[in-house]
């Protein structure tokens, strides 16, 4: 049997001593804690040498060669990080039979297969995740793994190292830190200042605090665990991942108490009981009878592919059910003017002939700022995500008397904004996407995945109008079969228009394309004829002399508010879908027809509790472009999903499929009073079946013969 003995400076408290089989072969495992005493862990080397196969050394520091530690090492000069009785281990350990290691190589594996594989396995993981190191230098190489996946990396080593009151917030500067030329050592306050100011300790401790607040992730060392998060409360550590390695009983049920969503342990699991990587490193060492104090890479991937659990970190859900909360960001914008005249800082001028104009001409300059965090979403899958509501000044008319550039521009700012603040991916709202080339441009410049939401935009529309057409209960729909009814589309040429046409030409037997351009129609027309031949379709230009006709309207313009549609020429009992915002129909217009049902696009009730500032719905609701930015978030899909105004009919069909697996529903449709009970659509039927009786009975009068 061979005899593992790791000879720990921490506490006696946790000694332990077992047998096990790895690779093969049988050991013993002991752990011997000497209470911070070096001179008796020097003593425990030479006592056990001659009948120890490798020892392992637990929370010691020692010098070595590599590139890694000698940056440790030149940061040590000023951290004090290599103690001089560390040295003396370092140079007994050459005399010694036994190799010695503290496990460092098998850290620096483990911590960087930890971070790719979760980053691989999870989808996105850290991507632009704000992650906390409390020491950068002793995670050196994670921290640079972490940089290819997120640029919100924030390292503490200057404020609990030095006693410096700033963060280094690159991994540049954490390598300039490590090398001693980083500007911030200009910083260092001298001995006195350092043991003594209580201010500066109390205002580092406050930052930190705030650094945790902020973060998402934390990296915390092993080494002195509960130094560093001993006067953590739920405020700082709540909802967090924590990164740490070797995670005792101790320290999950402290991280668990503080609500910790996840921790993970970059340890390799290689055995049932948790024990320090120095430990695992020594078994590695004396199960392959080397005689060196570290393995090489080489022999580290032969480990790898001949243990059965790999090297793989442990993912510890303190709350006993998986967790991971994405997040994302979406771009709002004022609709128009009415929405400054509520603001109290605009209300005093309203009367002030211009003064709207001009505060409506100066927002639309003004940087993008978050208007609402968004939290609480949870699907049925258990994922979970949060996200921010970030608003540009412009409303739809500055948006159009602008070039498209003057809105990508701020569209970029946005992006940058909500990659700083972790989104891993960013909706554009309502009129964000109709300037230009409907998001193209935005989603090649930013570096974060953009969508328009235009294809959940279509499929509520439809969604909705599917549910009104049900509940008036004036057209028979047969199960299966084509709706003997006609339909028409304004703005049919348009991205949420032509994907409306497309469905709505598989679903009824007549179709009329409406638009400006007729040229632009007949394309379509036959695009769509190519996937659905048995419908007809007329393109129209003049729509008002077949509006009579129609059975159910999607109006889906950027006519911003001008009149588009004649409703008084509208077929009784007709059901109308106005996508567009600012809507085309007016409320004014809608009291002109009381036997018409005109309801506001597809609106979607979200999962779970969500919680966010009003954006003009009923609460839990969301408009179908900001839901599809969201089921994108829980199903970490992290991609440029929707852009262009050549909409897929594949990704309208995946984004429906998706919002359902994430319990995304119609929200209760909608018009310009609010919801519609089953009253009020009743009352909308009568209206139309006495205007219709009406209508037959006065051209019945008319066809008399005399
Ligand atoms: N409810 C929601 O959740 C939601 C989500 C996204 C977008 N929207 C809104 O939906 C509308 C359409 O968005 P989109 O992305 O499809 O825009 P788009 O691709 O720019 O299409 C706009 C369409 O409107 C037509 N149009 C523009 N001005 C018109 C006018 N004065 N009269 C008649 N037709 C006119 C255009 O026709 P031409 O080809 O002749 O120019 C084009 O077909 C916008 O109002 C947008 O704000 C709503």
């Amino acid at each position: 049997m061979k005899q593992v003995i790791s000879i720990s400076l921490g506490s006696s408290a946790n000694n332990y001593e077992f047998q096990t089989t790895f690779l093969g072969q049988k050991f013993t495992i002991r752990r011997i804690g000497t209470n911070g005493d070096y001179d008796k862990a020097v003593d425990l080397l030479v006592q056990h040498d001659a009948q120890t196969d490798a020892f392992g050394l637990g929370s010691v520091k020692l010098p070595a060669p590599n590139k890694h530690n000698m940056l440790m090492n030149m940061a040590s000069n000023l951290v004090d990080y290599v103690r001089d009785d560390s040295i003396k281990i370092a140079k007994l350990r050459s005399r010694l039979k036994a190799p010695v290691t503290t496990g460092d190589h098998l850290m620096n594996v483990a911590h960087e297969w930890a971070i790719r594989s979760l980053q691989f396995e999870h989808n996105g993981y850290f991507s632009n995740a704000r992650v906390l190191f409390l020491s950068g230098m002793t995670h050196y190489r994670m921290a640079s793994v972490m940089s290819e996946f997120t640029s919100n990396l924030t390292f503490a080593d200057p404020v609990l190292d030095n006693g410096i009151s700033k963060f280094l917030n690159s991994f540049k500067d954490l390598e300039l830190y490590g090398k001693g030329a980083h500007d911030i050592l200009k910083w260092v306050p001298g001995k006195h200042l350092l043991s003594s100011s209580l201010p500066l300790k109390k205002w580092n401790a406050h930052i930190m605090r705030k650094a945790m607040q902020n973060a998402h992730v934390i990296v915390v060392p092993y080494q002195n665990f509960f130094d560093y998060m001993g006067d953590c409360t739920p405020e700082e550590l709540g909802g967090k991942t924590i990164i740490t390695t070797t995670a005792y009983d101790d320290r999950v049920e402290f991280l668990k108490n503080q609500g910790v969503d996840v921790i993970i342990d970059t340890t390799p699991k290689m055995l049932k009981q948790v024990v320090g990587v120095n430990v695992l490193e020594a078994l590695v060492i004396a199960a392959l009878d080397k005689k060196k104090h570290r393995i090489t890479d080489e022999e580290m991937l032969e480990l790898m592919s001949s243990t059965k659990t790999g090297i793989r970190p442990r993912l510890i859900y303190p709350s006993g059910k998986p967790k991971q909360i994405s997040r994302f960001a979406f771009v709002i914008h004022p609709l128009s003017q009415e929405q400054f005249k509520l603001e109290k800082s605009v209300k005093p001028f309203i009367n002030i002939p211009g003064a709207v104009d001009a505060v409506e001409k100066v927002v639309a300059y003004a940087p993008p700022w978050i208007y609402s965090k968004v939290s609480g979403i949870k699907s049925p899958t258990g994922a979970e995500t949060e996200g921010w509501l970030i608003t540009v000044g412009g409303t739809p008319k500055q948006m159009m008397s602008h070039s498209p550039e003057f809105t990508y521009k701020r569209l970029l700012m946005a992006a940058r904004m909500a990659k700083r603040l972790g989104a891993q991916i960013m909706g554009l709202g309502a009129f964000t996407k109709v300037v230009g080339d409907a998001g193209v441009t935005v989603a090649k410049k930013a570096d974060i995945p953009i969508t328009t939401g235009n294809s959940y935009s279509a499929s509520g529309a439809l969604w909705a109008a599917a549910d009104a057409v049900r509940r008036m209960g004036l057209i028979q729909i047969e199960e299966g079969k084509k709706i003997k009814g006609k339909t028409m589309v304004f703005g049919a040429t348009g991205a949420i228009g032509s994907v409306c046409s497309r469905l709505l030409a598989m679903a009824f037997d007549e179709l009329y394309l409406c638009g400006r351009n007729i040229i632009k129609l007949m394309t379509l027309k036959e695009s769509i004829l190519a996937e659905s031949p048995n419908v007809k379709i007329h393109c129209v230009v003049n729509p008002d002399k077949y509006l009579g006709d129609m059975d159910v309207i999607v109006t889906a313009t950027s006519g911003m508010g001008k009149t588009i549609l004649d409703i008084t020429k509208v077929k009784p009992g007709c059901v109308i879908t106005d996508v567009a915002r600012p809507l085309d129909l007016s409320p004014q217009d809608v009291a002109k027809r009381p036997d018409v049902l005109v309801i506001e696009s597809g609106e979607i009730l979200l999962p779970g509790d969500p919680k966010m500032k009003d954006i003009g719905l009923p609460p839990k609701v969301a408009y179908a472009c900001l839901a599809e930015t969201i089921v994108l978030a829980l199903d970490r899909r992290f991609e440029v999903f929707t852009i262009g105004r050549d909409i897929e009919w594949e990704k309208v069909k995946t984004i429906y499929k998706m919002g359902l697996k994430h319990g995304m529903k119609l929200a209760a449709i909608s018009g310009v009073n609010g919801v519609f009970t089953d009253e009020d659509i009743a009352k909308v039927r009568d209206l139309a079946l006495a205007a219709r009786a009406k209508q037959s009975s006065t051209i019945k009068k008319e066809s008399a013969p005399e």
